[in-house]
């Protein structure tokens, strides 16, 4: 079990795929888009492989497929599979931005995949274009209805928010759990390299949670917190679907973290604000064996701070962009 000083055990492993997407979100990088890891540099399917069995042996039981934009990469549904039949692993998620998950859903499902969010900041396709500097809002809220309709119970849908962008639309977003199995989840906007970033731009947890109590006299329900995941779950009583709230600047979740993240060009990561890495791509590509990789994973764990440094202090501290890192 891979258990840091704190006592943390780290059963939860992200995995960002690629570097690459198909949109711009505003909060996720610069205008002019980030240096791309050369291919030879990103990990390889069989390297992909190689560690997430590692990480299974060693305690993993949910992994996570992030990006850039994890549908872009053409092995997706075979890591999926191959993942998904790993010994001890129970869980494989995706995070997408939906646009062209439609096509590939129902492999993906075949091949195991049981989590899925999809992350829409807006319901208005012209303010879509604006926040992604794309088009293609239509097929985004398609593939929320083909989750739905292939048995994803909750669909995830992620809600970055922002203020003076989408803060007027946290209602409507509440209205799509009236009656399908959606999960909601309004994310604070938190800083990385070229986001530019500011205390103001965020709408902390509890002006969202303000904003919604207003508009339904009946109130939030709280609902539980299943145990190693980050959102605050609440439900309008009577509704289909949940509201949650990821409130990682204003209430840090940091004590249960659970979470370790690989990323595309094989660097690993303990912390989603930690400048700490270390390349297990080099490390596999030097000769490490499985126990050679263990004890540096072991070790990058062990270095794990017992929580972020708090929203002033990581909108100054140099970190990758979002995109590089996978959320
Ligand atoms: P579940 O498996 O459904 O719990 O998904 P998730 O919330 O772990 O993953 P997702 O990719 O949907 O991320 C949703 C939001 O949570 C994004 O804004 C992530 O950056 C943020 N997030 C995920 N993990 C962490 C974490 O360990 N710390 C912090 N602060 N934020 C996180
Ligand atoms: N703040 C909060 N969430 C973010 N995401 C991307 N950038 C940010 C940010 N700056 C979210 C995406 C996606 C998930 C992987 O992380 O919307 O849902
Ligand atoms: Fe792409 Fe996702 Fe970043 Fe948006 S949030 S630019 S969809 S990686």
């Amino acid at each position: 079990m891979l258990t840091d000083t704190f006592g943390r055990m780290h059963t939860y492993l992200r995995i960002s795929l690629t570097e690459r997407c198909n949109l711009r979100c505003l909060y996720c990088m610069p205008e002019e888009g980030v240096d791309l890891t050369p291919n030879e540099d990103l990990m390889t399917t069989d390297e992909i492989m190689r560690l997430a069995e590692l990480f299974a042996r060693a305690g993993v039981r949910k992994v996570r497929l992030t990006g850039g934009e994890p549908t872009l990469r053409r092995d997706l549904v075979d890591l999926t599979a191959g993942i998904r039949s790993l010994p001890g692993v129970d869980a494989v998620g995706l995070t997408t931005n939906g646009l062209t998950l439609s096509r590939k859903l129902a492999a993906l499902q075949a091949a195991g995949l049981n989590l899925l969010n999809i992350s829409v900041d807006t319901l208005r396709p012209d303010r879509f274009e604006s926040m992604t500097r794309r088009r293609g809002h239509e097929r985004v809220m398609a593939a929320i209805h083909h989750a739905v309709s292939l048995g994803y119970d909750p669909v995830k849908v992620n809600v970055v928010v922002m203020r003076g962008v989408n803060d007027d639309e946290l209602c409507d977003f509440v209205e799509l759990t009236r009656d399908a199995p959606l999960n909601v989840r309004f994310i604070e906007y938190m800083p990385f390299d070229g986001n530019v970033w500011s205390d103001s731009k965020m709408v902390p947890y509890a002006e969202m949670m303000a904003a919604v109590q207003r508009h339904y006299p009946q109130g939030l329900e709280r609902c539980p917190d299943p145990k190693g995941e980050v959102a605050k779950n609440f439900r309008v009583p009577g509704f289909r679907g949940s509201v949650s709230f990821i409130t990682s600047m204003t209430k840090a979740f940091c004590a249960d973290c659970n979470r370790l993240r690989l990323m595309a060009d094989g660097n690993l990561k303990v912390c989603l604000f930690g400048a700490n890495e270390v390349s297990l791509r080099d490390a596999m590509r030097e000769g490490a064996t499985q126990d050679d990789l263990h004890a540096i994973i072991s070790a990058a764990v062990d270095r794990k701070k017992a929580a972020h440094a708090g929203m002033f202090e990581i909108a100054k501290t140099r970190n990758r962009a979002m995109i590089k890192i996978g959320g």
